[in-house]
């Protein structure tokens, strides 16, 4: 059920500003940017431009949804996201789960990305499989994100999120980090995706391996791998589409 009430006025700001400020302190203590990001892009990421469902609406906070195999873990970011929220009930969970997002991406030192308020939350939880299958292809990426209404760029950039945070067996069933410092947003996601020789103990999965196979995707690759300031530029971008997908200021 969406809520109709969601009014974004000056009080509504005011408490966006201190549950940025409160995020910016519980992600830096507790170091979790990187479960942050993973469920605002969750939430996000189930969006179908056809049908308008799914998308940013906060409905990943429903068991129904958290308990999809592909949000596994991703209880402790909502867990995490609850402290903020009973401070500031106002907030839909909708926008505080994007603001996370953009925080958690902020204090790692990547870039500032444009947040708007106003996301009514939603009880509609959709059905498993959405988001994308991490054993697949760039056709597999493609069905997946242009069904969400996103382009070729917007996928290797938004791929390069995965600069944060490592894979789980206990979540994924996959294991390590991306990158030698999981906890610092820049393009050493592109740069090691490159290496012909893997580094020892990093991660690549078929959907970021196949990021070299097309020539529509790894044109950006190879871009962002030497020239962080485009990378930061499109990534925010991205990021900002990717946080407004059926979302229209209210
Ligand atoms: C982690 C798959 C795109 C952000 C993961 C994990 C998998 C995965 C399997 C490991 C989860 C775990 O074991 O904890 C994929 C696939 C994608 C994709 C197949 C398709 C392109 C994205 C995007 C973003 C993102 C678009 C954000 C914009 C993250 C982050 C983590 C992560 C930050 C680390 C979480 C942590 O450290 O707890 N992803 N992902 N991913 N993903 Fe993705």
């Amino acid at each position: 059920m969406a809520s109709a009430t969601l009014v974004v006025d000056a009080d509504y700001l005011k408490e966006i500003d201190k549950a940025r400020r409160e995020l910016r302190a519980l992600i830096a203590k507790k170091n979790c940017a990187p479960i942050m990001l993973r469920l605002a892009w969750h939430d996000a990421g189930t969006y179908d431009a056809e049908s308008k469902t799914g998308g940013p609406n906060g409905s990943i906070r429903n068991e129904a949804e958290y308990s999809h195999g592909a949000n596994s873990g991703l209880k402790i970011a909502l867990d995490l996201c609850e402290e903020v929220k009973t401070k500031h009930p106002k907030i839909s969970y909708a926008d505080l789960y994007q603001l996370a997002g953009v925080v958690a991406v902020e204090v790692t030192g990547g870039p500032d990305i444009s947040f708007v308020p106003g996301r009514k939350d939603s009880n509609a939880c959709t059905d498993e499989g959405r988001l994308p299958d991490a054993n697949q292809g760039f056709k597999h990426l493609k069905d997946v994100f242009y069904r969400m209404g996103l382009s070729d760029k917007d996928i290797v950039a938004l791929s390069g999120a995965h600069t944060l945070g490592r894979a789980h067996p206990e979540r994924s069933g996959f294991d390590g980090p991306w990158t030698q410092d999981p906890l610092k947003f820049d393009n050493s996601y592109f740069v090691e995706l490159l290496k012909e020789e893997e580094s020892e103990g990093l991660l690549k999965l078929a959907t970021d391996k196949t990021l070299l196979e097309v020539p529509e995707f790894r044109q950006y690759v190879e871009l962002y791998a030497k020239d962080e300031d485009a990378f930061f530029r499109d990534y925010a971008e991205s990021h900002k589409k990717l946080s407004e997908l059926g979302f229209t200021t209210p």
